[in-house]
Protein backbone atom coordinates (compact mmCIF):
# COMPACT_ATOMS: atom_id res chain seq x y z
CA UNK A 1 0.00 0.00 0.00
CA UNK A 2 1.51 3.34 -0.62
CA UNK A 3 -0.16 5.85 0.99
CA UNK A 4 -3.23 5.66 3.28
CA UNK A 5 -5.19 8.55 1.67
CA UNK A 6 -4.80 7.43 -1.92
CA UNK A 7 -5.70 3.99 -0.89
CA UNK A 8 -9.28 4.94 0.88
CA UNK A 9 -10.34 6.95 -2.70
CA UNK A 10 -9.39 4.04 -4.98
CA UNK A 11 -11.34 1.64 -2.83
CA UNK A 12 -14.57 3.57 -2.44
CA UNK A 13 -14.17 4.59 -6.23
CA UNK A 14 -13.81 0.96 -7.28
CA UNK A 15 -16.38 -0.14 -4.80
CA UNK A 16 -18.93 2.18 -5.97
CA UNK A 17 -18.42 1.20 -9.52
CA UNK A 18 -18.60 -3.04 -8.47
CA UNK A 19 -21.51 -2.18 -7.11
CA UNK A 20 -23.30 0.19 -8.89
CA UNK A 21 -27.44 1.06 -8.04
CA UNK A 22 -27.69 -2.50 -7.07
CA UNK A 23 -27.50 -3.15 -3.02
CA UNK A 24 -24.79 -4.82 -0.97
CA UNK A 25 -24.10 -6.58 2.29
CA UNK A 26 -21.28 -6.73 4.24
CA UNK A 27 -20.30 -9.15 6.37
CA UNK A 28 -19.47 -8.16 9.71
CA UNK A 29 -17.34 -10.36 12.64
CA UNK A 30 -16.57 -7.38 14.91
CA UNK A 31 -13.41 -7.83 14.04
CA UNK A 32 -9.96 -5.06 12.35
CA UNK A 33 -10.63 -6.44 9.09
CA UNK A 34 -14.80 -6.59 8.27
CA UNK A 35 -15.35 -3.45 10.63
CA UNK A 36 -12.40 -1.47 7.95
CA UNK A 37 -14.12 -3.03 4.78
CA UNK A 38 -18.05 -1.74 6.57
CA UNK A 39 -16.38 1.61 6.92
CA UNK A 40 -15.05 2.07 3.27
CA UNK A 41 -18.30 0.46 1.67
CA UNK A 42 -20.34 2.61 3.49
CA UNK A 43 -18.44 5.94 2.86
CA UNK A 44 -18.73 4.25 -0.99
CA UNK A 45 -22.09 3.09 -1.22
CA UNK A 46 -23.91 4.67 1.72
CA UNK A 47 -27.40 3.32 2.32
CA UNK A 48 -27.03 0.49 -0.39
CA UNK A 49 -25.06 -1.20 2.39
CA UNK A 50 -26.88 -3.46 4.89
CA UNK A 51 -24.73 -4.98 7.96
CA UNK A 52 -24.82 -8.54 8.45
CA UNK A 53 -22.98 -10.07 11.52
CA UNK A 54 -23.87 -13.93 11.94
CA UNK A 55 -24.07 -15.26 15.35
CA UNK A 56 -22.54 -18.74 14.59
CA UNK A 57 -22.13 -19.84 18.35
CA UNK A 58 -18.28 -20.31 17.62
CA UNK A 59 -17.61 -16.37 19.04
CA UNK A 60 -15.80 -15.42 22.06
CA UNK A 61 -17.30 -14.36 25.49
CA UNK A 62 -19.92 -11.28 25.20
CA UNK A 63 -18.83 -10.49 21.20
CA UNK A 64 -22.57 -10.04 20.19
CA UNK A 65 -23.31 -7.99 22.99
CA UNK A 66 -20.16 -5.67 21.59
CA UNK A 67 -21.13 -5.81 17.90
CA UNK A 68 -24.30 -4.95 18.52
CA UNK A 69 -22.80 -1.77 20.74
CA UNK A 70 -20.67 -0.43 18.21
CA UNK A 71 -23.11 -0.26 15.68
CA UNK A 72 -26.02 0.80 17.59
CA UNK A 73 -25.98 3.65 15.52
CA UNK A 74 -26.81 1.55 12.47
CA UNK A 75 -30.45 1.12 11.93
CA UNK A 76 -30.03 -1.81 9.12
CA UNK A 77 -27.60 -3.90 11.09
CA UNK A 78 -28.95 -7.75 10.88
CA UNK A 79 -28.12 -10.05 13.70
CA UNK A 80 -28.22 -13.56 12.72
CA UNK A 81 -29.14 -16.50 15.17
CA UNK A 82 -27.35 -19.09 13.23
CA UNK A 83 -26.21 -20.70 16.62
CA UNK A 84 -27.93 -24.28 15.89
CA UNK A 85 -27.47 -24.76 12.09
CA UNK A 86 -23.47 -24.06 12.63
CA UNK A 87 -23.60 -26.74 15.25
CA UNK A 88 -25.73 -28.59 13.61
CA UNK A 89 -23.73 -28.73 10.21
CA UNK A 90 -20.42 -29.01 12.37
CA UNK A 91 -21.82 -32.49 13.97
CA UNK A 92 -19.72 -35.27 13.56
CA UNK A 93 -17.25 -33.20 11.53
CA UNK A 94 -13.61 -34.02 12.84
CA UNK A 95 -11.13 -33.03 10.07
CA UNK A 96 -10.27 -29.43 10.05
CA UNK A 97 -9.85 -28.43 6.44
CA UNK A 98 -13.73 -30.62 6.29
CA UNK A 99 -14.34 -27.96 9.93
CA UNK A 100 -13.49 -24.94 7.45
CA UNK A 101 -15.28 -25.89 4.39
CA UNK A 102 -18.79 -26.27 6.57
CA UNK A 103 -17.81 -22.50 7.91
CA UNK A 104 -17.46 -21.17 5.06
CA UNK A 105 -20.41 -22.74 3.48
CA UNK A 106 -22.45 -22.32 5.88
CA UNK A 107 -21.70 -18.35 5.93
CA UNK A 108 -22.51 -18.03 2.44
CA UNK A 109 -25.97 -19.33 2.96
CA UNK A 110 -26.73 -17.22 6.10
CA UNK A 111 -25.46 -14.42 4.07
CA UNK A 112 -27.30 -15.24 1.11
CA UNK A 113 -30.91 -15.70 2.81
CA UNK A 114 -30.36 -11.89 4.22
CA UNK A 115 -29.28 -11.07 0.54
CA UNK A 116 -32.77 -12.22 -0.81
CA UNK A 117 -34.62 -10.51 2.30
CA UNK A 118 -33.06 -7.03 1.61
CA UNK A 119 -32.68 -7.90 -2.50
CA UNK A 120 -28.80 -7.20 -2.42
CA UNK A 121 -26.82 -9.07 -4.96
CA UNK A 122 -23.50 -8.10 -3.39
CA UNK A 123 -21.51 -9.24 -0.91
CA UNK A 124 -18.53 -7.45 0.52
CA UNK A 125 -15.68 -8.84 2.46
CA UNK A 126 -12.99 -7.87 4.98
CA UNK A 127 -10.49 -10.68 3.08
CA UNK A 128 -7.23 -10.05 3.45
CA UNK A 129 -3.91 -10.80 1.62
CA UNK A 130 -2.88 -13.62 4.34
CA UNK A 131 -5.95 -14.98 3.79
CA UNK A 132 -5.21 -15.64 0.21
CA UNK A 133 -1.90 -16.40 0.32
CA UNK A 134 -2.56 -19.43 2.71
CA UNK A 135 -5.87 -20.48 0.89
CA UNK A 136 -3.94 -20.44 -2.51
CA UNK A 137 -0.96 -22.58 -0.70
CA UNK A 138 -0.78 -25.48 0.75
CA UNK A 139 -1.14 -23.77 3.95
CA UNK A 140 -5.03 -23.93 5.19
CA UNK A 141 -8.38 -22.75 3.68
CA UNK A 142 -9.39 -19.27 5.10
CA UNK A 143 -13.63 -19.82 5.53
CA UNK A 144 -13.62 -16.83 3.46
CA UNK A 145 -11.42 -17.96 0.71
CA UNK A 146 -10.96 -21.65 0.31
CA UNK A 147 -13.44 -22.37 2.47
CA UNK A 148 -16.12 -20.99 0.18
CA UNK A 149 -18.96 -23.42 -1.60
CA UNK A 150 -18.84 -23.00 -5.62
CA UNK A 151 -22.11 -22.36 -5.65
CA UNK A 152 -22.60 -18.61 -4.83
CA UNK A 153 -25.86 -16.94 -4.72
CA UNK A 154 -24.24 -13.07 -5.45
CA UNK A 155 -23.66 -11.07 -8.65
CA UNK A 156 -19.94 -10.48 -6.72
CA UNK A 157 -18.23 -10.38 -4.10
CA UNK A 158 -16.28 -7.62 -3.36
CA UNK A 159 -12.75 -7.89 -1.43
CA UNK A 160 -11.62 -4.24 -1.06
CA UNK A 161 -8.49 -5.07 1.26
CA UNK A 162 -7.42 -8.37 -0.62
CA UNK A 163 -3.78 -6.62 -1.04
CA UNK A 164 -3.29 -5.55 2.63
CA UNK A 165 -1.16 -7.14 5.36
CA UNK A 166 -2.77 -7.26 9.05
CA UNK A 167 -0.48 -3.94 9.84
CA UNK A 168 -1.60 -2.43 6.69
CA UNK A 169 -5.14 -2.70 7.68
CA UNK A 170 -5.15 -1.46 11.24
CA UNK A 171 -3.38 2.03 9.41
CA UNK A 172 -6.29 2.20 7.31
CA UNK A 173 -8.84 1.46 10.12
CA UNK A 174 -7.06 4.33 12.32
CA UNK A 175 -7.56 6.54 9.60
CA UNK A 176 -11.55 5.84 9.45
CA UNK A 177 -11.51 5.82 13.01
CA UNK A 178 -12.57 2.36 13.22
CA UNK A 179 -13.04 1.36 16.95
CA UNK A 180 -11.34 -1.82 16.78
CA UNK A 181 -8.52 -0.71 15.48
CA UNK A 182 -5.93 -2.25 17.45
CA UNK A 183 -8.05 -5.26 18.43
CA UNK A 184 -6.37 -8.56 18.50
CA UNK A 185 -6.73 -11.16 15.31
CA UNK A 186 -9.66 -13.69 15.54
CA UNK A 187 -9.96 -16.09 12.93
CA UNK A 188 -13.52 -15.88 11.08
CA UNK A 189 -14.49 -19.81 12.03
CA UNK A 190 -13.77 -18.91 15.88
CA UNK A 191 -13.32 -21.05 18.67
CA UNK A 192 -14.15 -23.84 15.99
CA UNK A 193 -10.21 -24.14 15.15
CA UNK A 194 -9.28 -23.79 18.80
CA UNK A 195 -11.22 -26.90 20.02
CA UNK A 196 -9.36 -29.96 17.96
CA UNK A 197 -11.86 -32.80 16.63
CA UNK A 198 -15.44 -32.61 16.99
CA UNK A 199 -16.77 -29.40 17.37
CA UNK A 200 -19.14 -29.49 20.45
CA UNK A 201 -20.79 -27.07 22.93
CA UNK A 202 -19.15 -28.18 26.21
CA UNK A 203 -15.36 -27.78 24.04
CA UNK A 204 -16.72 -24.37 23.05
CA UNK A 205 -17.78 -23.33 26.56
CA UNK A 206 -14.07 -24.68 28.28
CA UNK A 207 -12.42 -22.76 25.01
CA UNK A 208 -14.52 -19.24 25.67
CA UNK A 209 -13.76 -19.18 29.49
CA UNK A 210 -10.06 -19.96 29.08
CA UNK A 211 -10.03 -17.19 26.42
CA UNK A 212 -11.28 -14.67 28.17
CA UNK A 213 -8.93 -15.68 31.16
CA UNK A 214 -6.08 -15.26 28.58
CA UNK A 215 -7.58 -12.26 26.97
CA UNK A 216 -7.54 -10.55 30.45
CA UNK A 217 -4.67 -11.70 32.33
CA UNK A 218 -2.39 -10.54 28.94
CA UNK A 219 -3.75 -7.26 28.69
CA UNK A 220 -0.74 -5.79 29.53
CA UNK A 221 1.95 -8.09 27.76
CA UNK A 222 0.28 -6.48 24.41
CA UNK A 223 0.43 -9.70 22.60
CA UNK A 224 0.24 -9.51 18.37
CA UNK A 225 -2.54 -12.45 19.34
CA UNK A 226 -3.58 -14.55 22.76
CA UNK A 227 -6.03 -17.58 23.19
CA UNK A 228 -6.81 -20.19 24.74
CA UNK A 229 -7.67 -24.03 22.66
CA UNK A 230 -8.76 -27.10 23.59
CA UNK A 231 -7.25 -30.26 23.05
CA UNK A 232 -8.24 -33.07 24.80
CA UNK A 233 -8.60 -34.76 27.57
CA UNK A 234 -5.70 -36.40 30.28
CA UNK A 235 -6.01 -37.37 33.76
CA UNK A 236 -5.89 -35.06 37.00
CA UNK A 237 -6.29 -35.33 40.58
CA UNK A 238 -9.35 -32.25 41.86
CA UNK A 239 -10.09 -32.26 45.66
CA UNK A 240 -9.71 -36.15 46.40
CA UNK A 241 -10.69 -37.35 43.28
CA UNK A 242 -8.88 -38.56 40.23
CA UNK A 243 -10.64 -36.97 37.03
CA UNK A 244 -10.07 -37.14 32.83
CA UNK A 245 -10.30 -33.37 32.26
CA UNK A 246 -9.94 -31.29 29.38
CA UNK A 247 -6.17 -29.85 28.47
CA UNK A 248 -5.88 -26.58 27.68
CA UNK A 249 -3.16 -25.18 25.68
CA UNK A 250 -2.55 -20.83 25.95
CA UNK A 251 -1.10 -19.78 23.14
CA UNK A 252 0.44 -16.06 23.16
CA UNK A 253 2.43 -14.77 19.94
CA UNK A 254 4.35 -11.90 18.40
CA UNK A 255 4.01 -11.21 14.92
CA UNK A 256 3.69 -8.31 12.18
CA UNK A 257 1.65 -10.07 9.77
CA UNK A 258 1.15 -13.39 11.19
CA UNK A 259 2.52 -14.89 8.37
CA UNK A 260 5.37 -15.78 10.82
CA UNK A 261 5.19 -15.69 14.74
CA UNK A 262 7.09 -16.10 17.82
CA UNK A 263 5.98 -17.22 20.73
CA UNK A 264 5.85 -15.02 23.29
CA UNK A 265 8.39 -15.15 26.06
CA UNK A 266 6.07 -14.51 29.10
CA UNK A 267 6.85 -15.07 32.94
CA UNK A 268 6.32 -17.73 35.31
CA UNK A 269 3.77 -15.81 37.63
CA UNK A 270 1.98 -15.02 34.68
CA UNK A 271 1.74 -18.30 33.21
CA UNK A 272 0.74 -19.75 36.68
CA UNK A 273 -1.86 -17.13 37.07
CA UNK A 274 -3.72 -18.11 33.89
CA UNK A 275 -3.48 -22.21 34.89
CA UNK A 276 -4.61 -21.55 38.46
CA UNK A 277 -7.45 -19.63 37.20
CA UNK A 278 -8.29 -21.64 34.15
CA UNK A 279 -8.15 -24.75 36.35
CA UNK A 280 -9.80 -22.71 39.36
CA UNK A 281 -12.53 -21.47 37.11
CA UNK A 282 -13.56 -24.56 35.46
CA UNK A 283 -14.33 -28.13 37.30
CA UNK A 284 -13.47 -30.09 33.92
CA UNK A 285 -10.50 -28.39 33.35
CA UNK A 286 -7.34 -31.31 34.26
CA UNK A 287 -4.24 -29.30 33.05
CA UNK A 288 -3.14 -26.25 31.58
CA UNK A 289 -0.03 -26.09 28.83
CA UNK A 290 1.71 -23.15 27.33
CA UNK A 291 2.35 -23.31 23.94
CA UNK A 292 6.02 -22.23 22.91
CA UNK A 293 5.87 -23.69 19.32
CA UNK A 294 6.80 -20.26 16.42
CA UNK A 295 5.15 -20.20 13.33
CA UNK A 296 7.12 -21.68 11.27
CA UNK A 297 6.89 -24.68 12.22
CA UNK A 298 3.26 -24.34 13.93
CA UNK A 299 0.74 -22.49 12.73
CA UNK A 300 -0.99 -19.58 14.74
CA UNK A 301 -3.92 -21.59 15.22
CA UNK A 302 -4.35 -25.08 16.14
CA UNK A 303 -6.48 -26.31 13.18
P1 LIG B 1 -2.57 -19.30 11.09
O1 LIG B 1 -3.29 -20.21 12.04
O2 LIG B 1 -2.80 -19.65 9.66
O3 LIG B 1 -3.22 -17.87 11.29
O4 LIG B 1 -1.12 -19.16 11.42
C1 LIG B 1 -2.72 -16.67 10.76
C2 LIG B 1 -3.70 -15.58 11.13
O5 LIG B 1 -4.92 -15.74 10.40
C3 LIG B 1 -6.02 -15.97 11.27
N1 LIG B 1 -6.86 -17.01 10.65
C4 LIG B 1 -8.01 -16.78 9.99
N2 LIG B 1 -8.69 -15.65 9.76
N3 LIG B 1 -10.32 -16.88 8.58
C5 LIG B 1 -9.86 -15.71 9.08
O6 LIG B 1 -10.53 -14.69 8.92
C6 LIG B 1 -9.70 -18.06 8.75
O7 LIG B 1 -10.16 -19.10 8.30
C7 LIG B 1 -8.47 -18.00 9.51
N4 LIG B 1 -7.59 -18.94 9.87
C8 LIG B 1 -6.59 -18.31 10.58
C9 LIG B 1 -5.40 -16.40 12.59
O8 LIG B 1 -6.25 -16.11 13.69
C10 LIG B 1 -4.11 -15.61 12.60
O9 LIG B 1 -4.32 -14.28 13.03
Amino acid sequence: MVDVDSFIDEKREEIAASVGDDDAIIALSGGVDSSTAAALAHEAVGDQLTPVYVDTGLMRAGETEQVREAFAHVDSLRVVDARERFLDALSGVTDPEEKRHVIGEQFIREFETVAREVEASYLVQGTIYPDRVESEGTIKSHHNVGGLPERIDFDGIVEPMRDLYKDEVREVARELDVEVAERMPFPGPGLAVRVLGEVTEEKLAVAREATEVVETELADDDPWQAFAAVLGKATGVKGDNRVHGWVVAVRSVESRDGMTARAQHLDWETLQRIQSRITGENETVARVVYDITHKPPATIEYE
